[in-house]
C-alpha cells in the first residue's frame, strides 16, 4: 500500500481580478485516477485546480487555484508521499504583469506578455528520493508517442501515460502507458473510470518496488 499524490484539474492565471487564463481539463481523469487508487488499497491526496468534479470521499483534497500554488502544495506534501501521478494541466503560461484593478477597455487591442509557468511533474521528480516515483501525462496533437517518450526524458519521470487532445473535458480517454526502457507497460481506451484501473494496474510493479511507510502529512 502506498501513499499517492494526484495532481489534478486546471489552475487559473489572473490577468486582473476578475480575469483569467486557463483551460478546459475537468479533473474527471484526476478523480478516476484517484478512485482507482483508492480500490487498489491505496491511500490518495489530490492536489486539485478549480473543478466541479467530485473527488472519492476517501481522498484527501487540497484545493489550489494558480501552478504556483499546485507547486507549493506538491513539493510540501510530496516528500510524505510514496509517488505522484501528475495528471493536472495546469496553465503552462502567466501574464508578466498582473494588474491589481480591473483592466478597462481602451478600444484599443490589448498585447499580453505571457512567462511561463514552473512545470510542477519536472520540479517534483528532480526532487524525488530514489524511493519515490513520479508519472507524468502528455497530451499531444501530432507525434504522439514519440513526444511522450521526449517529454519523459525531459521531466524526469518513471512512466508516461500519453493521450490525445480528444481526452480533455472528455468522458473517455484512450493511452499508452510508457515506461523508461521503452516498454509498454499496458494500453486502454473507454470510459475514464476503466482506463485508470489499466493505469494502476500497469503501474503496480513501479509502486511496490517504492513504498517504505512514510509519516503522514499536515494537509
Ligand atoms: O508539457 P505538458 O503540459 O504536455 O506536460 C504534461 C505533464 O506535465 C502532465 O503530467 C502535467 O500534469 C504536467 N505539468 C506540470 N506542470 C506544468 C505543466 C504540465 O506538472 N506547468
Amino acid at each position: 500500500m502506498a501513499r499517492i499524490l494526484i495532481t489534478s484539474g486546471p489552475t487559473r492565471q489572473f490577468l486582473d481580478p476578475v480575469r483569467y487564463l486557463t483551460n478546459a481539463s475537468s479533473g474527471r481523469m484526476g478523480a478516476a485516477l484517484a478512485q482507482a487508487a483508492i480500490e487498489a488499497g491505496h491511500e490518495v491526496i489530490v492536489v486539485t485546480g478549480p473543478v466541479t468534479v467530485v473527488y472519492p470521499q476517501a481522498a484527501s483534497v487540497v484545493s489550489v487555484v494558480t501552478t504556483d500554488e499546485m507547486l507549493q502544495t506538491v513539493l510540501r506534501l510530496f516528500p510524505s508521499c510514496n509517488g505522484m501521478i501528475g495528471a493536472a494541466a495546469p496553465c503552462d503560461y502567466m501574464p508578466r504583469r498582473v494588474h491589481p484593478e480591473k483592466i478597462a477597455k481602451s478600444g484599443q487591442p490589448l498585447a499580453l506578455e505571457l512567462i511561463e509557468t514552473p512545470d510542477i511533474v519536472a520540479t517534483a521528480a528532480q526532487s524525488k528520493r530514489p524511493d519515490q516515483w513520479v508519472v507524468g501525462f502528455a497530451l499531444e496533437t501530432e507525434d504522439v508517442r514519440f513526444r511522450a517518450i521526449a517529454k519523459m526524458e525531459a521531466k524526469c519521470c518513471d512512466c508516461i501515460v500519453s493521450n490525445d487532445a480528444s481526452a480533455i473535458d472528455a468522458e473517455e480517454n484512450s493511452v499508452e502507458i510508457l515506461a523508461r526502457d521503452g516498454r509498454t507497460l499496458g494500453r486502454a481506451a473507454g470510459p475514464k473510470i476503466e482506463v485508470a484501473r489499466v493505469i494502476l494496474r500497469s503501474l503496480e510493479p513501479l509502486i511496490a518496488d517504492a513504498s517504505p511507510p512514510l509519516p503522514s502529512p499536515h494537509l
